[in-house]
């Protein structure tokens, strides 16, 4: 029996080594930690059980037979993040460069499915040179069965990524379909067709970095939800991103309450809007100054930075928030505000977590690059992402609401539950410039002193539009609050929106216009 035991302590003593302390000394060199202590990190201490260690290829072809794949590169099975369950996979780049062959990709489908029926999330740590080459189509399938796992997880589990070393081909898929991506700065790089392919196919010299560095995919594409400075900042993330989301769509995000007192006012608020309402403010500091201290956690923080989203907490409960700012083209919905703003309001739906929007929106940005790419289509999902989501939603209008961007941005008429206004908001078809030179371009044509008419309509306007109180005698508008009770009046809302039940029409699935 004991030389049973010692050969069997062998063996996963030879698994555990990876690829060997060469190929583990290169990982190191790159800047990037290994497999297992990526795992290490990530779980909590001693939590790890490992399932498949012992599966490996079965291939035949290019010498293959002879090729020794600890793991088949990729290490799975389940521990636990602050207590709670997550599923695992972390691809190793020391074992035929994390390749993904038919024994990788089942090992990756039989954790994935495992999450899925025990409703659990699923975290993948990617560092793969993509399909094993020698392995062919075999390696394709795997990633299709890996994608179609992906898709039927969506909004079931969370499904988060992290991409710490290579991740090209179709093999970018698959975190594309989970929910967040972080990218790791310096040592990950994503696309879809490599610098060598580029060049052969239309002559375009392009680096690694340059085509798809984390910030490339931060900042421009929007692949990238997060970007962390190094593989154990990525691993600390990950952790934190998890602490927002519940296990799965049936179940709440965990509730972590603070030292911050609810009924806290921050009187700073009263004067954070300025009196010449063309001056930009700072709508991340609105939210900082409202949310429980030090639980603001921004998502695509660097793409389309007119609209802000974020994860916080508010009375220790988890909410989304989505917000203009005003800083970046005065906080006006262009196109890839609104697909950012799509995405995680569903995100946020499909997980159970209550919205709050603060607007400051002076319109969709116009123009012909605007309406040519598609404003109107990309509008159409925020819009439609709003009037579907049916967790419990607030609102707080800060300045302008203007026009279709009033409606959009979580107004009463697409089922927003509370609706608070600041006695600085404005709500009007558009802005008095505008609505002057449509309304009344007859009356300035023949004025002998068009200036001064001019100026006489637009205090008029203001006067009778620029207000939150017409829209508040028809009850679109819930109250009209001071600024510095804005924390207190939202957590007690989430209280009372906690018990909330709502439903959309039963069907296979909606249309979201893509
Ligand atoms: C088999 C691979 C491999 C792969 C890397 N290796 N990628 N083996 N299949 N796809 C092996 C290398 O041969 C090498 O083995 C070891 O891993 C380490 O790789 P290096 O090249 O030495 O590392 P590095 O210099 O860091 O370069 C990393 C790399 C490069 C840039 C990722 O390996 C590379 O270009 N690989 C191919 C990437 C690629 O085009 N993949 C296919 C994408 S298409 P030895 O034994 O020599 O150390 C795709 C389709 C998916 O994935 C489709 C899904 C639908």
């Amino acid at each position: 029996m004991s030389d049973r035991i010692d050969d069997l302590r062998q063996r996963k003593e030879h698994i555990l080594g990876l690829g060997g302390p060469d190929r583990v000394q290169r990982q190191h060199d790159a800047g990037k930690l290994t497999a297992r202590e990526r795992l290490d990190r990530l779980l909590d201490p001693g939590s790890f059980t490992e399932l498949d260690m012992f599966v490996t290829h079965h291939s035949r072809e290019f010498g293959m037979e002879k090729v020794d794949a600890p793991a088949d590169g990729v290490v799975t099975g389940y521990g636990t993040i602050d207590g709670r369950p997550v599923c695992v996979f972390s691809q190793d780049f020391t074992v035929l460069g994390g390749s993904l062959g038919e024994a990788h990709a089942h090992k990756i489908v039989k954790i994935m499915d495992m999450a899925l029926r025990t409703g659990v999330p699923i975290i993948g740590l990617n560092d793969s040179g993509g399909a094993r080459i020698q392995e062919g189509v075999a390696s394709l399938g795997g990633y299709a069965e890996i994608f179609l796992r992906n898709t039927l997880a969506s909004g079931v589990i969370p499904q988060l990524s992290a991409i710490m070393g290579p991740c090209a081909g179709g093999a970018v898929y698959s975190p594309a379909i989970t929910d967040f991506v972080i990218m790791v700065r310096g040592t990950s790089y994503m696309f879809v067709t490599g610098p060598q392919v580029v060049k052969a196919a239309i002559r375009e010299e392009v680096g690694f970095e340059e085509l798809g560095g984390a910030a490339v995919h931060a900042t421009r594409s929007g692949v990238a939800h997060f970007v962390a400075d190094d593989d154990p900042a990525c691993l600390v993330l990950l952790r934190r991103v998890l602490s927002y989301l519940p296990q799965n769509n049936r179940e709440q995000p965990p509730v972590i309450a603070g030292d911050d007192d609810p009924n806290r006012m921050d009187a700073d608020l009263d004067g954070i809007v300025p009196e010449d309402r063309t001056r930009p403010y700072d709508m991340a500091e609105v939210i900082t100054r409202i949310v429980d201290r030090e639980t603001f956690l921004e998502v695509h923080a660097q793409f389309a930075r007119n609209l802000i989203t974020g994860f916080a907490r508010l009375g220790g409960r988890s909410v989304g928030v989505v917000a203009q700012q005003p800083r970046v083209l005065a906080g006006a919905l262009d196109l890839n505000a609104s697909a950012k703003g799509a995405r995680f309001i569903r995100c946020c739906d499909a997980f159970n977590i209550p919205l709050v929007t603060f607007v400051d929106v002076p319109g969709f940005l116009p123009g012909l690059q605007q309406e040519h790419g598609g404003i109107i289509r990309q509008g159409a999902k925020l819009l439609y992402a709003y009037c579907e989501a049916t967790v419990p939603k607030m609102a707080v209008i800060t300045r302008r609401a203007y026009g279709g961007a009033y409606d959009v941005m979580s107004s009463k008429h697409v089922r927003g539950d509370l609706n608070l206004a600041w006695p600085t908001a404005e709500i009007a078809v558009m802005g008095p410039e505008g609505a002057i030179e449509v309304a009344f371009r007859k009356e300035l044509a023949a004025s002998a002193d068009p200036g001064a008419l001019r100026e006489q309509l637009a205090r008029d306007y203001r006067a009778q539009f620029a207000n939150p109180y017409v829209a508040a005698s028809r009850g679109y508008v819930d109250d009209v609050i001071e600024p510095h009770r804005t924390r207190p009046r939202l957590i007690s809302a989430l209280a009372a929106l906690s018990t909330k039940r709502d439903s959309n029409p039963t069907r296979k699935h909606g249309n979201i216009p893509l």
